[in-house]
């Protein structure tokens, strides 16, 4: 198999777990890093249960004269475009570029402003955060999926994924596991940042039972019009299993809004609303939602 050369912008937790194993893979592996780093090499550092892992990579800047052929994006869903922005000269013409992000709408995003870049897609269930700059804790195992919009075949480079994390898979339909995850998003994530509350609070309480009961329903005529109707049908079950095996954890929006961080949810319940209002169906949880992330006290 050829060696392919990898370049990770958003060397943030995600990005560093992917960092170290596209490195372990084989693969050479460098860091994109902000225009402003000086650093030309950096420690990723992995710590897993009781182990920890360190890799020594090189980084590059925007200032940098490097020609990239393979870039993945795991920045947060709103630096995605500014961050691509900065680097395009670096990018080869068809520079594959694997989206690892949340929410939907960037791939679009993408090839309307380059398009000739070879965009694909991917969601993942690992879990890691942050303890220090490119230090991290990987909190938990999950499955990756990667695919295109209408590619059934993985490409050549999709090989050596199989080994840069334990569970990846190609997915032929991979807008459907977008949407499945983008639909149970919608759901958990707003609610949960909103209450400042851990997942399971969501089956316990029964003010936010029956919320959480509205949005599935709304959810589901906007997935069902949209043409996800397995994800439709199939969505009541999916949330309380995943409020069920995340129970304790604190989701990503909690997290972003307890620090006083932007959220994704433009890229979450704002792309599943561009959606509703494309198909004239009424979303008024899911805009509620919206209009009190936007507006919540600093
Ligand atoms: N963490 C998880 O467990 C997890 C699980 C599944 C999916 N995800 C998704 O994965 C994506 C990444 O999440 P994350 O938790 O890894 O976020 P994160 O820790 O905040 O990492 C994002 C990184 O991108 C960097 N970045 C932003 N703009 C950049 C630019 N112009 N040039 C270079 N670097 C830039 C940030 O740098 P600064 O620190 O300087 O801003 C940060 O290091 C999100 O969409 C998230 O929802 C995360």
């Amino acid at each position: 198999m050829l060696e392919t050369r990898w370049h990770v912008l958003g060397a943030g937790a995600i990005g560093s777990l992917f960092a170290l194993g596209l490195h372990r893979s084989g693969c050479t592996t460098t860091l994109v890093m902000r225009s402003d780093a000086k650093a030309r090499f950096l420690a990723v550092k992995v710590e897993r249960e009781a182990h920890c892992s360190e890799v020594r990579l090189p980084a590059i800047t925007s200032q940098d004269r490097a020609h990239i052929s393979h870039l993945l994006v795991t920045t947060k869903a709103y630096d995605v475009q500014t961050a691509v922005a900065g680097i395009a000269h670096l990018l080869d013409e068809h520079c594959v570029v694997l989206l690892l992000v949340n929410g939907m709408g960037l791939a679009r995003q993408l090839n309307d402003a380059w398009p000739h870049l070879d965009v694909y897609c991917g969601t993942t269930t690992e879990g890691a955060y942050t303890l220090a700059p490119q230090h991290i804790r990987h909190a938990g195992r999950g499955e990756t999926r990667i695919g295109r919009s209408g590619q059934g075949e993985a490409p050549a480079w999709f090989g050596q994924w199989k080994q840069v994390t334990d569970n990846c898979l190609w997915d032929s339909d991979i807008d459907a596991a977008l949407w499945s995850k983008l639909a149970v998003n919608c759901i958990i994530n707003p609610l949960t940042a909103l209450h400042g509350c851990r997942n399971g609070e969501l089956a316990e309480n029964s003010a936010l039972k029956s919320q959480v009961e509205a949005l599935c329903d709304e959810v589901a005529t906007i997935s069902r019009a949209a043409g996800f109707a397995a994800v439709a049908d199939t969505l009541k079950p999916t949330v309380c299993g995943v409020i069920a095996g995340t129970a304790d954890n604190r989701s990503s929006m909690l997290q972003d809004v307890s620090r006083g961080r932007q959220t994704e949810i433009d890229y979450i319940n704002g792309y599943l609303l561009q959606v509703a209002e494309q198909l004239g169906i009424p979303a008024p949880h899911n805009r509620s939602l919206l209009e009190r992330i936007h507006n919540r006290a600093p």
